[in-house]
């Protein structure tokens, strides 16, 4: 998709963060952009910000994991600007690395609700009117390199099915002779607020109580913060867009690890995850 400026981008998870860092790079190269949270002090917030330095917004305040604010959220998107042509399925969470057996039916059901069905509810509603305007148009679902290393809890599980999902749907598309085009994006440690996901934690799903004392926030915290930028991890973003490339991994200081992994798989070797060298 080459011409991006004044195309229409709807971006989940867009109040903080990657999300964020994809708005603000969106906004630069001239697109509308319809910015979506479930956070909603802090959507309006970087909003208006964006709209304080020119760009073209939109907030519309929805949960990912709940179908029918997807649908409410195509709705407003198309009102707003009466077509979308890139979306990102960007809104995640993670909930610590409680041993899969201690973890909660309701642990399962947040990161599953809103990590792996956020993005089937994106395909589900958005897909059919991008089928349906005949244009160029472009889904990016963000996974994690969690979903392509040996290991990595409830969390890598719901990225592995984000990854999986984004193969099928890109085939498919292909297949069916149709004009949108995926891609999936797999960053490593990006400088983000995912370490305090609980903020957005629903009542619905109570948290089981403290982590164990090997899920420490201030070392998690300390991890992201020298991660990349959001921005940087835009650019990537967008220049995946302009190429149609599917497969976009940002950090190649963890190619061993899914070297590792594959060569595993194929010599029938149990797993082993290498040593994490804080790449
Ligand atoms: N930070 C990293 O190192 C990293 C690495 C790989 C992948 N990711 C993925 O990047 C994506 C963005 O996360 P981030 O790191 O920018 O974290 P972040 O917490 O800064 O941003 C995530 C955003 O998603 C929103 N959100 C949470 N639950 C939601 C819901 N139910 N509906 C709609 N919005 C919701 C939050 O309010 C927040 O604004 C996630 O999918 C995450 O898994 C992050």
């Amino acid at each position: 998709m080459e011409h991006l400026r004044h195309k229409v981008a709807v971006i989940t998870g867009a109040a903080s963060g990657i999300g964020r860092g994809m708005a603000e790079t969106f906004a630069e190269a001239g697109m509308r952009v319809v910015l979506s949270d479930v956070e909603e002090p802090a959507l309006h917030a970087t909003t208006a910000t964006l709209r304080d330095s020119g760009a073209d917004v939109h907030a519309v305040a929805a949960d990912v994991s709940q179908a029918g604010d997807v649908t409410a959220l195509a709705e407003a998107a198309l009102g707003a600007y009466g077509a979308v042509h890139v979306l990102c399925n960007n809104a995640g969470v993670h909930t610590g690395s409680r041993p899969s057996w201690d973890s909660t039916l309701d642990d399962w059901a947040w990161i599953l609700g809103v990590n792996l069905m956020g993005v089937v509810h994106g395909i589900r509603t958005f897909l059919p009117i991008m089928i349906e305007q005949d244009e160029d148009a472009h889904i990016v679902n963000t996974a994690s390199l969690a979903g392509l290393m040996t290991g990595g809890s409830l969390y890598g599980v719901t990225k592995a099915g984000v990854l999986t999902l984004s193969e099928t749907v890109q085939l498919e598309l292909v297949d069916g002779g149709l004009k949108p085009r995926v891609s999936v994006l797999c960053p490593g440690l990006v400088d983000t607020n995912i370490a305090d996901s609980h903020r957005n934690r629903p009542a619905r799903f109570p948290d089981a109580g403290p982590f164990p004392a090997d899920w420490d926030f201030d070392a998690a915290r300390k991890a992201f913060e020298l991660g990349a930028s959001p921005r940087t991890i835009g650019g990537h973003v967008l220049q995946a867009i302009r190429e149609q490339r599917f497969y976009v991994l940002t950090h190649h200081d963890f190619d061993d690890h899914i070297r590792h992994r594959t060569t595993q798989f194929l010599n029938g070797d149990n797993p082993t995850r290498l040593p994490f060298t804080g790449g």
